[in-house]
């Protein structure tokens, strides 16, 4: 860190709370600010770890009328489920407060007042779409009408979801309201706007020039906005829920989500400032140049915290700018987009109550996946391989040979070390020069390649122990094996400091069965950390294995929630044009008795089938019958079949296969919204050659 700065001020992106937090969320953003905030603190740093939930916006005041309940209720709800969820899940928050919170409310509404009365906004009228029965003005996502291009009637403002086409409300035909269905006006509307076009010059030499270190990603979307162009944005809306805009001739306005949330960093400083005295002037934390300001966020909110929030802190006037912007890419899920609407996630509540006691599994699993630099996918197969064959085989398996061998030779007391031969020297060597490594990986914000440093480690002591086998050496050369127990012990507790910041549950469990009430930093690389005689506490297993039980159980729960989506947005297909009763009788559909079934060679698709048509049988004897062909054994056992009754188009022109197998007709069967055929039949049984009509 640059030595210029005192204390570090780290933000993490504020959550809506409009449903509980995921494991996209996590990977994003609280995973690798808590270790980098654990780190800082370890090292004795100057640091606050701010936090809170976003309780403004539309989202949840769709939420709150779907459910029938107040939108106070479901931001109480979600806002004391994702605390309580960060707090089990170790993310260490020094303030965890939300935006309705009264400090919040006047911060907030103060910030606004200030540049208003400055004359930083400009003001605009425009025509927006309003339910003059409701009395509310409407966001796009809530303005529903026909579609220009494919007249479905209920495409969205933004998207015709049945064409693809992308839409303003503006071209919709017969806009309505989405939740009443009520008819919509244009009415005009003022709002505040802050210029963001006068700011372009100064941020483009803060970003651009002043800034190249920030990751690729983040100085790569600010770029591309800046060559854009920057515009004025409208920084209040029309809506009843937020906070109110504190202007006359402004009733029924509150500042824009995106204005206020991230003042709530601010708010919730002054809330933890204001309560511990201790810890200096909330102003110190936010207007101190000496101060270093960090956001953690996900990538679509980079503009809001590389340009607007900037623009808006300059315009104030007092405040320090962001230092870095550290902001991950997505985490996908078992190949699929993670989505809160679609219910389609790991939550961290369902997590913590489904796998107790295995925070560091996910910690780790999410760091060594981290999105940093492109999207990643999150899979449990690959959790359960990580978790088995890193955390357990590895770090658990060095940990707890050393450990039990310092119990079965020594009564749990820490040998002395005698001579070091050259393989014992090396394997020190590596430990000692991990400290720097790990520091810079840390404070260039690499959590991924930080986090396998540290694991590499683990992989040093466990070779280590393997190829010096202690248990063996025993038998003949006692010293020997004290000093490779004390030097496993050494690395032991090193594995103890330099996890802290990634798995501190583990790290915790481990330093109480070394006995090391005391730990920093700095210690990293030390050989002494254990002193010869000290008495360690007994042992138990630092990871334990995931099942495969456990796993398939999170697989089946993802699938049952993708089928429960497809068959939820299923819609027929259209029907097709209308034909004359004439045409219709032109087809002849018949039930048919299905007498064998059998798989075709070569042709996996195909079940062939006799059916009794109730023709005369050529032969004069038993029951007429014809062959059919049908491509549908994906979906049936032959013998699942033999004896049903079926629906079969009987004067279809007969069809011939490629291996001069003919097909004298079509079954009928119906395909479900996921592609799933079913055969059709009657409801009680007719004579074969019955017909449809
Ligand atoms: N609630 C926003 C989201 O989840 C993040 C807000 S961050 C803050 O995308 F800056 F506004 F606080
Ligand atoms: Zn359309």
């Amino acid at each position: 860190m640059d030595k210029n700065f005192k204390r570090t001020t780290v933000t993490s992106a504020l959550p809506y709370a409009n449903g509980p937090v995921h494991i996209g969320h996590l990977a994003g953003v609280y995973v690798p600010a808590d270790i980098y905030v654990r780190y800082l603190r370890l090292k004795g740093r100057d640091v606050l770890f701010i936090g809170g939930s976003d309780e403004h916006g539309v989202p949840v005041t769709i939420r709150a009328r779907k459910e029938g309940i107040t939108v106070q209720e479901v931001v109480d709800r979600y806002h004391n489920l994702i605390k309580d969820s960060f707090e089990r899940f170790g993310i260490s928050f020094d303030v965890y407060s939300r935006t309705t919170s009264k400090t919040h409310h006047k911060l907030a509404s103060d910030f606004f007042k200030k540049l208003y009365d400055e004359g930083k906004f400009v003001e605009r009228v425009s025509e927006q779409f309003y339910d003059e029965q409701t009395g509310h003005f409407l966001t796009d996502r809530n303005i529903r009408g026909e579609c220009p291009r494919c007249h479905t009637a209920d495409a969205y403002g933004d998207q015709c979801e049945h064409c693809g086409a992308t839409l303003s409300p503006e071209e919709l035909i017969n806009p309505y309201n989405a939740e009443t269905g009520n008819p919509l006006v244009k009415r005009e509307t003022k709002h505040w706007y802050l210029p963001l076009d006068k700011d372009q010059a100064w941020l483009e030499k803060w970003i651009l020039e002043d800034h190249k270190e920030w990751r690729p990603n983040v100085y790569g979307q600010c770029k591309s906005w800046l060559d854009g162009g920057l515009h004025p944005r409208a920084v209040t809306r029309d809506l009843d829920w937020g906070i109110p805009v504190p202007v006359e001739g402004a009733e029924g306005k509150v500042l824009y989500v995106w204005f206020d949330a991230p003042i709530g960093y601010i708010s919730n400083t002054k809330e933890l400032c204001d309560a511990h005295p201790e810890l200096g002037s909330w102003e110190t934390w936010w207007k101190d140049p000496e101060t270093r300001l960090v956001h953690f966020i996900g990538k679509d909110n980079i503009v809001f915290h590389c340009i607007v929030f900037p623009a808006m802190l300059k315009a104030h006037g007092e405040y320090i700018l962001p230092d870095n912007v550290p902001s991950n890419e997505f985490l996908n899920l078992e190949g699929n987009k993670i989505s809160t609407s679609k219910n389609y996630a790991v939550w961290l509540n369902e997590y913590l109550d489904e796998l107790p006691d295995r925070q560091d599994e996910l910690r780790y699993v999410l760091t060594a996946n981290a999105p940093e630099t492109k999207d990643n996918d999150f899979t449990w197969a690959d959790f359960q391989a990580r978790c088995n064959n890193e955390l357990v085989a590895v770090y658990g398996n060095f940990v707890n040979r050393a450990l039990q061998l310092t119990q079965k030779y020594y009564e749990g007391r820490v040998p002395e070390c005698g001579e070091l031969n050259d393989y014992d020297r090396e394997t020190l060597a590596e430990f000692q020069g991990v400290k720097e490594k790990l520091e810079s990986l840390l404070e260039n914000f690499k959590f991924r390649d930080a986090q396998k440093e540290a694991m590499n480690l683990a992989r040093i002591g466990n070779k280590y122990i393997a190829d010096c086998e202690p248990w063996k050496v025993i038998k003949t050369d006692s010293d020997r094996v004290r000093t490779i127990i004390y030097i496993s012990l050494q690395l032991t507790a090193n594995l103890a400091i330099a996890f802290e910041p990634f798995l501190p549950f583990s790290s915790k469990r481990l330093r109480d069965m070394l006995a090391m009430d005391e730990f920093q930093w700095d210690w990293l690389g030390r050989t002494d950390l254990l002193p010869t005689d000290k008495q360690l506490n007994k042992p138990s297993l630092l990871f334990s294995k995931i099942e495969d039980d456990v796993i398939a159980f999170q697989q089946q729960k993802l699938a049952d929630t993708i089928k429960a989506n497809e068959a939820a947005n299923y819609k027929a297909e259209p029907i097709k044009d209308t034909i004359s009763f004439d045409d219709f009788q032109k087809l002849d559909i018949r039930v048919g008795t299905v007498l064998e079934c059998e798989r075709v060679p070569k042709m996996k698709k195909l079940l062939k089938f006799r059916i009794a048509d109730g023709s005369s049988p050529s032969t004069g004897a038993g029951v007429g019958s014809r062959t059919i062909v049908s491509g549908i054994s994906q979906w049936y056992e032959p013998e699942q079949l033999i004896g049903k009754q079926v629906l079969f188009v009987a004067n279809l022109a007969p069809r011939e296969f490629k291996n001069g197998l003919v097909s004298e007709g079509m079954i009928l069967s119906a395909e479900n919204y996921d592609g799933t055929i079913s055969v059709t039949t009657v409801e009680h049984e007719v004579k074969p050659g019955s017909q449809i009509s």
